[in-house]
């Protein structure tokens, strides 16, 4: 008898996207905060040119709210002490050094979707 093995798998789970608002509820060059079940809140932001992007809203500094900074290009100045943070990776600018934890997010039909298991986790 033969047996098919396929010449390569996948090992990444498959993403279960969580519908979680509109693309418009979140303000140009703005943030919204995601709120977790368990985990830290999730800051949603969409720069001038319309990217979405999230973030933990925990500036990797001393914890500022990053949701409440200036977003500008494709980076959010924080509120606290004006880290600039990226929105794609969250790396702090130099010469700080630290990150903001990216969540991972997509964009279809107008809508935003998160990874359902990212925003159940506790961490
Ligand atoms: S807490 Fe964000 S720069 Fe200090």
């Amino acid at each position: 008898m033969d047996t098919a093995v396929p010449l390569a798998t996948d090992p990444r789970p498959a993403v279960d996207w969580l519908d979680v608002c509109a693309v418009d509820d979140v303000p140009l060059q703005g943030a919204r905060v995601i709120r977790r079940p368990r985990g830290a809140d999730v800051a949603l932001f969409r720069s001038a040119a319309g990217g979405v992007f999230a973030l933990l809203d925990r500036c990797p500094h001393k914890g500022g709210p990053l949701s409440q900074g200036i977003v500008y290009g494709e980076r959010v100045a924080c509120p606290l002490h004006n880290w600039s943070i990226g929105l794609v990776d969250g790396q702090a600018a130099a010469p700080d050094v630290g990150c903001a934890r990216p969540f991972a997010v997509r964009v279809a039909d107008g809508r935003v979707w998160m990874d359902a298991a990212e925003l159940r986790a506790a961490d």
